[in-house]
């Protein structure tokens, strides 16, 4: 997409928000209690929620169609941009089919797009009543930066200590991803003295190892110097293991560079009350993905000739970039 006004854009965000909510670890009855699976409306093509879950499907395969069909285009003109969807696709070894391409496609689009969103959307509900951390913030980034270099390096990888542990310090706090997610045992375990027979389904609990009095003697309190203290301290919000989040490296870049270019560029001011905490200030306490209420804030820009002139500039950035791209796919196709 060239634009965040590309109606795609818009297309994608509506039914991956709906599709997060059909996929609450504990709102949907059936995933536990097996008699309710035998629904009859369910034989029938029926049910409750069934037609909204198909319609919502069908909207994603014809984006995710699209999606793919693209990028398979840009393969064969040789004008595709190194990504992780390519790499799979062109990796001779792995040799997968259609379907195994198109979950990988859909893991990467929902497993990016809500815990991001949602992430920033708590962060900004904080940052909006806590003007201290605001202006520690920014004024460890104008360190780095000055005021008039409004928007921060692309290329800057998490050079500023402050913001690297402040954006821990929300991905600890919130834990969007309470309870990470569903995983199946592929043969019996013994814990403790206790089996646990293959194919039970764990669920690791990254909220409460993160709230853990035993690592932080003051886990319920919002406090991002605890990262400068303790770099090494474990954060459970990615998950654990060899299945752990495959995007935590992105999405820590792409976090830090949110919070780099924002806290430099505006002063955010809280228009409407909202509730920050993690647990009082939940929209849903059964959605996949813990987010806030809805809220109001304000944007107010710190030095708003120094934003313009930075955005201008991006803009013509990107033009000329785009101008680059189409001359070589003109290449390519020929
Ligand atoms: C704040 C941002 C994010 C959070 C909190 C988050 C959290 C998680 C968690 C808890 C898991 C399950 C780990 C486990 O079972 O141990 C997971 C898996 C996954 N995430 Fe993320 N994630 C984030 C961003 C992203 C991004 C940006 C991408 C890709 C662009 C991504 C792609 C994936 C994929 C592909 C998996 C499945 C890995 C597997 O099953 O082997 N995530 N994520």
């Amino acid at each position: 997409m060239e634009s965040r006004d590309d109606e795609l854009f818009d297309e994608i965000t509506e039914v991956e928000d709906e599709i997060s909510r059909f996929r609450s670890t504990t709102g949907n009855l059936q995933d536990y209690v097996a008699v309710l699976r035998w629904d009859p409306r369910s034989w029938l093509g029926g049910g409750w929620g069934s037609a909204r879950a198909r319609e919502m499907r069908r909207r994603r395969d014809v984006y995710l169609k699209k999606l793919n069909d693209d990028l398979d285009e840009r393969i064969r003109n040789g004008t595709y941009k190194p990504c992780i969807q390519a790499n799979v696709i062109l990796d001779k070894e792995a040799r997968l089919n259609k379907e195994e391409l198109t979950s990988i496609s859909l893991t990467m689009l929902s497993g990016g797009l809500d815990t991001i969103t949602t992430l920033v959307a708590w962060a900004i509900a904080l940052l909006a009543q806590r003007p201290d951390i605001q202006e520690k913030a920014c004024g460890e980034i104008r360190q780095m930066y000055g005021e008039e270099q409004a928007l921060c390096d692309a290329y800057d990888d998490q050079k500023c200590a402050y913001v690297v542990a402040l954006v821990r310090e929300f991905l600890r706090f919130y834990t969007v991803l309470r309870l990470a997610l569903p995983r199946a045992t592929v043969r019996d375990i013994v814990y403790e003295g206790v089996r646990i027979p293959e194919g039970t389904t764990v669920f690791l609990n990254a909220w409460a190892c993160n709230m853990d009095a035993a690592i932080w003697p003051d886990p319920e309190t919002f406090r991002p110097e605890r990262w400068l203290e303790t770099p090494d301290a474990p954060l459970f919000t990615y998950g654990l293991g060899y299945r752990m989040c495959a995007g935590s490296l992105l999405a820590n870049r792409e976090l830090y560079l949110i919070f780099m270019r924002v806290l430099n560029a505006f002063e955010i001011v809280k228009r409407t009350d909202v509730d920050a905490h993690p647990v009082s200030g939940s929209a849903d306490p059964t959605s996949l993905v813990t987010m806030p209420r809805r809220y109001e804030v304000v944007f107010r820009p710190r030095n708003e000739r120094a934003l313009r002139e930075a955005l201008t500039r991006a803009e013509g950035e990107a033009k000329g970039q785009e101008k680059e791209e189409k001359e070589k796919e003109k290449v390519g196709g020929l």
